[in-house]
This record gives C-alpha cells, structure tokens and sequence, in this order.
C-alpha cells in the first residue's frame, strides 16, 4: 500500500466526557469491534478516581496504567482507527487539551439523564479553537432518559454547535426498546448483553408494517412521529459542516450493552477526516509529503522513580517515521535516531520499523524533549495550535530544603516539560509560580519531586484570578503597561510576557485602560 492509500485509511481520534459519562466503556467496545480485545472488561479505567486525591500510589499505579492505554489502535473494515485516550479526571484537564491537539476529530460522550456536564463544556471550548470535527454519543439509554429532543437541545445550546441525529431510540430505562438507524434506515432491537455485537433487523423505512412487529404499535407510532419531527427540524447532514465543526451527527446506546455503538462506527469510518494539513509558524505540512514531520503532544514520566526516562508521544503528521533513522530535533537543532520506537495495539505495545502519518509513535525519551517539539527530516518547523491554557489554581513554590535547590529547579524544570502544570516567574520578585487546572496537581507535584527528584517544595498561597498572554497592538502600550502593572507581570516558561490578573474586575480594567493590549487566556493567538 502507497503513503497515500496508508493515510487516506486513517482516521485518529480521541474521546472526551465528563468523568462517568461511559468514556472508559465506549473505548473498550470500540476495540471490541475492532477484534483488537475479546472480552469486555480488558481495558483498564485510565480514570484517577475521586477516593484517589490523597493515595500517591494509587496516582502512580493509575499512571502506569495510562501509558499501556494512552494510544489504542485497530482495524475496523480496512480502516486503521487510533483512539487517543484521554484522562477523565477533571484534575488533568490540560493533559486533555494537549491530546486533542493531536485529534484529526472527536467523540464526545454525553449521559443521556445528566446532559452536557461542566468538564464537557470545557473540552468543547478547546475542540472549537481548532474547528475539529464533532461526533456525539449520548449513552446509557438503558437508563431512564430525557426527552430526545430535549437531549439535542440541551447540547446545541451548551456546546454551542448544531446537530444531526442519525440515529434515534425507542424509549429509555425499562422502556428502551432500541435504536432506528435513520442513515440505513434499520432498526437495532435492544437485548441486554455486555459480550455480543447486536445485528439490525431490516425495515424498508420507519412506515413499514414490520415496525409494529418488532416494537408494538404504540412505540412504533411514537418512533414515526418522532423521525418525522428530526426531518421537520433538522437538516440532513451536510459533511463540509461536520468537517468544519460547525455540524455535529449525533447517535444513541448504550455502551455498557454494546448497543448503538455500531451505526456509530460505521458512520464514523465514512465520515470522519484522515490525517489533516497542520499549521506551522513557516508553512502548511501536508501528510502526503515524502518526508517526514510530527510533533510531540505528551510526555509520560517512568513510574520508576530510579530511571528517569519517559516515553514522548510524537503524532506523525507528514511523509513516513522509520525507525533508526537521523531526524532533526528543531528546537535543539540537533540529528537523532530512534531505535525502539513503539506503536501501540489495543492496550500492548511494539516496536516498529514504520509508521504513518495519523500514527502515533512512542519515543524513549532521556529528558530531550518538551510539549510541542518538532521532529523533521531537516526543515526547520514549528507546529501550531498546541496552545497552553491559562490555569485555573496559583501557587508560589518555595524550596523547603537548601540543600537540595539544584534537584528542585530541575525536578520543576522536567515536570512543566512534561506539561504536569505550567510555570510562571514573577518578574518583580523573581519568585516561582506553579499554575495547575486542579488540586490534584500540586500534590502530584510535590510527590513527584520527592520521590524522583529528592528535593522538598513548600507551597504559599498567591490569590490569582487568571494568567493571560498578551498581545501588543501598540509596542508603546505594553511598555507602558508593563511600568505601571510591573507587579503582575511574569514570563511564562517561553519567556512571553504574562499578565496575572488578581481578578476579573483588575482584567476588565487593563482591556479597557490599555486598548492597544489584548489579553488572551491561551498561549497562542
Ligand atoms: P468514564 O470513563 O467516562 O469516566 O466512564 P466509564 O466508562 O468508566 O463509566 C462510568 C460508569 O457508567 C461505569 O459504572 C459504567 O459501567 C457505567 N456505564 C457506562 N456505559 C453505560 C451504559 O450504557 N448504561 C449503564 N447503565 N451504565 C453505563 P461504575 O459502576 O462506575 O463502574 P464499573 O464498576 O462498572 O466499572
């Protein structure tokens, strides 16, 4: 097979919910389907549960976890599917943002009873910035469910986006009887079973008799009425809007049933893009070039506190990786081979010769590499769109131990490397502040630092109320406010200039004082 059949065979994507929304469970049905696991129940939650915050080993072992999770690949009808999993604790978030910047689309996962949830709304705002293409899953109908109507108004509404249902259930909890799948025009009757694959039964369309066979009269009147309220309301799907983010397919099930889950695949199969052209700061990379680029989108620390090797996941996006062959590293500037280079199926992992543009690869990494890098065959390039988020908790770290200031400032040098949070230094007094989306991360941080690093951090409370980057419209302006807002001024781990607000009120003041200023709440604008 040619480069260009190997990518347009492609489809790399990642699923993001709310904690509990079925995540974990679509995932390991999906590889059900692709024959890549056998049973349920042989994928690991990659979820740091809530009793966890104050196990440090539990974190650690839940880390482990989800590295041998992180990129699961398979093949669905000659299509090679990557599923890039995504943590579900809330606390990680960031780590979420990154893995999404290396999605060509997206699954989201809704709870049919709860609707969109917080995190969700969250992970939406970032899948916006980049218009990448949306498919929606809401799940557990065999739970008592709202009004389908209301489920779709309830995401056009919070996530902002418009949508397609093309399926659609019978009923819900007791009452679920199944799922019409409106884009072959079948129907999937609904039994119980967490192991089997469920065939449709065949109907010409929802007026055929046979409908009140299979579902009784009054859920077959229901389900006409139903389908032919989705054609008065919403348009059919109109693929250039999916692919533009601005349209979302929407299908039910349940996952825990395996139900529903197939329309979904088949859909997304046809549907969803193949490796996508990526922005740099000098071009467009196009897949089908000859020679090879990719960027690393996450570092994953060793669990083992004595070998300080991590794994940098690296998103193939143009010609092909070879293994032991020289690449540049742009940002060092230097040659370097990789001999072990994994990929992973389901949840094991190989070393391979090759790999594809949409692929993701693993490289043993000794502390070389950051978030964002690039790795080419010699052009030097700068991939876009993997943006820092702005935190949402400060707080000043202090070394506790003077012996140790070395191990401290390389421990919190590494760790920001591998985007465990982010780091800013106040210019005025020069002091550390350690930006995180979540509690969670502060003791993951000193945990960490301890026990791999040896040094000992305090932390002391800074009231901030958001870190943004700034752009400058007017050179003057930024000096001028930098003078006067000389207090509040810090550099981020780049060195760009970062304003920290204290609060909402003080960020409404500097827009409005300073016009010639924007202040944004990501890195990259
Ligand atoms: P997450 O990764 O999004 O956090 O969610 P996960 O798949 O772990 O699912 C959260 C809980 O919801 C799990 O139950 C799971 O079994 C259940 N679940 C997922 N899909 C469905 C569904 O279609 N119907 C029903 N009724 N439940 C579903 P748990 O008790 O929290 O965990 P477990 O002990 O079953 O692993």
């Amino acid at each position: 097979m040619g480069l260009k059949e190997e990518i347009e065979r492609r489809r790399t994507f990642g699923i993001v919910s709310h904690p509990d929304a079925g995540k974990t469970t679509l995932t390991e049905k999906l590889l059900l389907f692709g024959g890549a696991i056998h049973v349920a129940g042989a994928v690991k939650s990659n979820k740091i549960r809530k009793t966890a915050t104050s196990d440090f080993m539990e974190i650690e072992r839940q880390r482990g976890i989800s590295v041998a999770t992180s990129v699961m690949g398979f093949e669905y009808k000659g299509i090679k599917i990557n599923i890039l999993d995504t943590p579900g604790h809330q606390d990680f978030a960031e780590d979420t943002f990154r893995v999404l910047t290396a999605c060509d689309s997206v699954i989201i996962v809704i709870d049919a009873a709860k609707g969109v949830e917080a995190q969700t709304r969250v992970l939406m705002q970032v899948c916006r910035l980049r218009e990448t293409p949306i498919i929606v899953f809401v799940n557990k109908l065999d739970r008592p469910a709202g009004d389908p109507f209301d489920i779709l108004d309830d995401i056009e509404k919070e996530l902002q986006i418009k949508v397609t249902p093309l399926s659609w259930p019978v009923g819900s909890g007791e009452l679920f009887k199944g799922v019409y799948n409106i884009r072959e025009q079948n129907l999937c009757l609904y039994s119980p079973s967490i192991q089997t694959i469920q065939e449709g039964v065949e109907i010409r369309d929802v007026n055929s008799p046979d409908l009140d066979k299979y579902l009784g009269e009054r859920a077959a009147k229901q389900l006409r009425e139903d389908i032919e309220m989705t054609r008065g309301i919403y348009p059919p799907l109109d693929h250039q809007q999916y692919l533009s983010g601005s349209v979302a397919p929407v299908f039910f099930g349940s996952a825990l049933n395996n139900f529903g889950i197939r329309e979904m695949l088949d859909c997304f199969i046809d549907i969803a893009p193949s490796p996508l052209p990526r922005k740099t700061g000098e071009r467009v990379v196009y897949p089908g070039e000859e020679k090879f680029t990719g960027f690393v989108f996450k570092i994953h620390a060793n669990m083992d506190p004595n070998h300080r090797d991590r794994v940098a996941f690296v998103k193939v996006c143009s010609g092909i990786f070879a293994r032991n062959t020289p690449y540049l590293h742009v940002r060092q500037g230097k040659m370097m081979k990789f001999s072990t280079p994994t990929a992973f199926m389901a949840s094991k992992k190989s070393i391979i010769d090759e790999a594809y543009p949409g692929d993701i690869v693993g490289l043993h990494d000794t502390g070389n590499f950051k978030i964002g890098d690039a790795i080419t065959g010699g052009e030097k390039l700068h991939f876009k769109g993997i943006p820092s988020f702005s935190p949402e908790l400060f707080k000043y770290i202090e070394n506790a131990d003077p012996m140790k200031a070395k191990q401290l400032a390389k421990g919190i040098d590494q760790l920001m490397d591998e985007g465990v949070a982010q780091l800013f230094v106040n210019r005025f007094n020069n002091r550390k502040i350690i930006g995180t989306v979540g509690a969670l991360q502060f003791e993951v941080i000193e945990y960490r630092l301890l026990h791999e690093y040896g040094a000992s951090c305090r932390w002391e409370s800074v009231n901030l109320y958001k870190a943004c980057w700034i752009e400058a419209l007017d050179e003057r302006a930024l000096s001028d406010f930098k003078l006067h807002k000389a207090q509040y001024m810090a550099t981020d781990k780049q060195g760009r200039d970062v304003f920290l607000a204290e609060s909402e009120y003080m960020l409404r003041m500097a827009r409005d004082n300073y016009k010639g200023l924007l202040f944004h709440f990501t890195s990259e604008f």
